[in-house]
């Protein structure tokens, strides 16, 4: 939800603020904007991607050493050239990049526009700069101004500001929107995450809420917005480079589903404790007895980590026999809810970043809850506010659907859920046979993509539909739902997932000869329920695509496509039963023509409430 660059050292900054907006656009792409100081301030913005601001910079491209960068998730203001970041105070000495929303733009901006101030445009962001020289105009320092109008300001930013005021600083300051600092050999990147940095260093650091950071020329100091000193820890940036690179596919939606086996070899790696017959998650070390003696499993998660999570569900309840609830975070904070003291609250999130499950987590933690996380991105706010937690591993994922780090935060469920289970109530032999089950899964995950051009030949076919139906029951039901969502946000048709046995309380009213609906059906105890769905479904004529168990010929007889997934442990089917889905909104998408990385009016990470 908007990505944040900037740059000080001896090269000129804005090859690096364009790369970096790049590697950013995931975040939002309705507009990119740069700005940059060689004497004078230059700033380029243009509504739409980043190659349209590069298109547009192109001629006279701005100059100099320092510079920030802004890509757009639209909030206040519809997406155009005015609207795009880095907005300017009146007088066009400051320029200031934001990511979050200031809640109070609006009674601010009357008082200062009765001060004489005059606005541009319909953004919140420019309300914050205009409020900065405001200050300024009072007579503080520059740094005194931008805190003071920061703690003025109700809402949530990650901001970068520059100015000819002091030519060789860059400000930023954080408060719900991630801002990392990357420490290079003479030269600073200020980012929203690690992926516009580690071309430049690996060394890191990440602010927190409430603090800020100066970038100058041979020194970088941090502090809170009340003028705090703070020695921020370096980190080390665990990816590669290449693993933000296409890798020679299409789009890296299609390169992220490939991944899956190689993911989910690397959530399961060093984890499975043979001798024991469980598993080791090093992360959980220091809450050992509290997941022991939880009462209550809580889990926080939106989107498609909202669906792994009713799996875990599932999971936890069917295997460790420990009562779960599952919560859009969206929700839990705002319904005051009932937390006891020996409740475990689960956050997952591949960003780490999202606000409305950081919010939940804070909400869980403040009624004394023990708070773990399920995050893939190391040294995001959530892993880094979680009493303890497991990361996914998936690796950096870019495309704005998620598949690799559905199917790792699948992977961590089944691991935390075996050792939940091996100490409660779960014997050896049966943790031994799911670890073999465990090591398995790649090998099955490869067969199962090779069935990729079947897909796609059925993708051809339906590529026209309005409407898509998905229908799976068990743990099975969630699976439905993540392809629902899949096809959705790519593809832009309507689509809904539904417990198949729930279809005839109402959808099967949808059902016609246009109407194609995928049934989830593997084999397992619940299999002749489903069948007894697809019969419903094809006496009125609907189009049946079946994920089905290799070796269930019965099923063939049924549906009018059948893409075969192989046999594993029900509770781990999921894993394999979502990739036929993900390939099929994949295909259907590109058929249409959609911009499948980037579709619009979403954003990767939703740092906004
Ligand atoms: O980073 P998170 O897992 O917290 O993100 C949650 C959702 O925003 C995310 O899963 C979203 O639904 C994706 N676009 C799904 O493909």
């Amino acid at each position: 939800m908007c990505g944040i660059v900037g740059y000080i050292g001896p090269e000129e900054a804005l090859p690096v603020l364009m790369n970096g907006l790049k590697r950013l656009e995931y975040r939002g792409y309705d507009s990119a904007g740069v700005a940059t100081i060689d004497g004078g301030l230059t700033i380029g913005k243009k509504v739409g991607k980043v190659t349209e601001l590069e298109k547009l910079i192109a001629a006279n491209p701005p100059g100099g050493t320092i510079g920030i960068g802004h890509t757009r998730w639209a909030t206040h203001g519809e997406p155009n050239d005015i609207n795009a970041h880095p907005h300017t105070d009146q007088f066009g000495e400051i320029a200031l990049i934001h990511n979050g929303i200031i809640e109070n733009y609006a009674t601010i901006k009357k008082t200062l526009e009765s001060d004489g101030y005059t606005f541009r445009t319909q953004t919140d962001t420019e309300v914050l700069v205009q409020l900065i020289r405001a200050f300024y105009d009072k007579g503080n320092s520059l740094e005194r101004a931008f805190r003071l109008a920061l703690k003025s300001v109700v809402g949530t930013y990650g901001v970068a500001m520059i100015s000819t005021i002091e030519p060789d600083r860059i400000y930023a300051a954080r408060n719900g929107s991630p801002l990392a600092i990357g420490i290079g050999d003479g030269e600073y990147i200020l980012a929203s995450d690690a992926s516009a940095i580690v071309q430049h260093t690996r060394h890191v650091t990440y602010l927190t809420d409430g603090e800020m950071a100066i970038l100058e020329r041979d020194k970088y100091t941090t502090k809170t917005i009340d003028d705090i000193p703070v020695t921020k820890e370096i980190e080390e940036i665990t990816f590669d480079i290449g693993e933000l690179e296409k890798g020679g596919y299409e789009h890296f939606m299609l390169k992220e589903i490939f991944e899956q086996p190689d993911t989910i070899r690397n959530a399961m790696r060093g984890r499975l404790q043979r001798d024991e017959s469980t598993v080791r998650l090093g992360g959980l070390r220091t809450v050992t007895e509290k997941l022991r003696d939880a009462r209550r499993i809580i889990i926080v998660a939106c989107g498609t980590s909202w669906h792994s999570a009713l799996v875990g569900e599932y999971m936890f309840e069917q295997l460790a026999g420990i009562p779960t609830e599952v919560e859009y975070a969206s929700e839990f904070r705002y319904r005051d809810p009932v937390i006891f003291k020996d409740d475990l609250v689960i956050a997952i999130s591949q960003s780490g970043e999202t606000a409305d499950t950081l919010a939940a987590l804070r909400e869980a933690k403040r009624r004394g809850a023990t708070a773990i996380g399920i995050v893939n991105v190391v040294g995001s706010t959530i892993a880094r506010e979680t009493e303890a937690g497991v990361y996914a591993h998936a690796g950096p994922e870019i495309g704005v659907a998620s598949t690799k780090a559905f199917t790792s935060q699948l992977m961590v469920l089944a691991l935390m859920t075996v050792k939940l289970a091996r100490m409660r109530r779960m014997g050896a032999a049966e943790g031994a046979q799911i670890l073999k089950a465990f090591e398995e899964l790649p090998a099955k995950i490869e067969e199962t993509l090779a069935h990729a051009e079947q897909v796609r030949a059925i993708a051809h076919t339906y590529a026209g539909a309005r409407n898509f139906l998905y229908l799976g029951r068990g743990y099975n039901f969630p699976v439905a739902l993540e392809g629902a969502l899949k096809l959705k946000e790519i593809s832009y048709i309507h689509a809904e997932g539904y417990p198949a046995a729930e279809m005839k309380h109402g959808p099967i009213a949808l059902i016609d000869e246009n109407m194609p609906v995928v049934f989830v059906a593997p084999d397992d105890d619940i299999y002749e329920k489903v069948i007894s769905n697809i019969q419903e479904v094809r006496a009125r004529s609907g189009r049946v695509i079946a994920i089905a168990t290799e070796g269930d010929e019965r099923i063939e007889s049924l549906a009018e496509h059948v893409i075969y997934v192989p046999r594993t442990l029900p509770f781990l089917a999921p894993i394999l039963n979502v990739l036929p889905l993900q390939l099929l909104s994949y295909y259907i998408a590109v058929e249409r023509g959609c911009n499948v990385d980037q579709p619009r009016n979403l954003a990767k990470s939703v740092t906004v409430e």
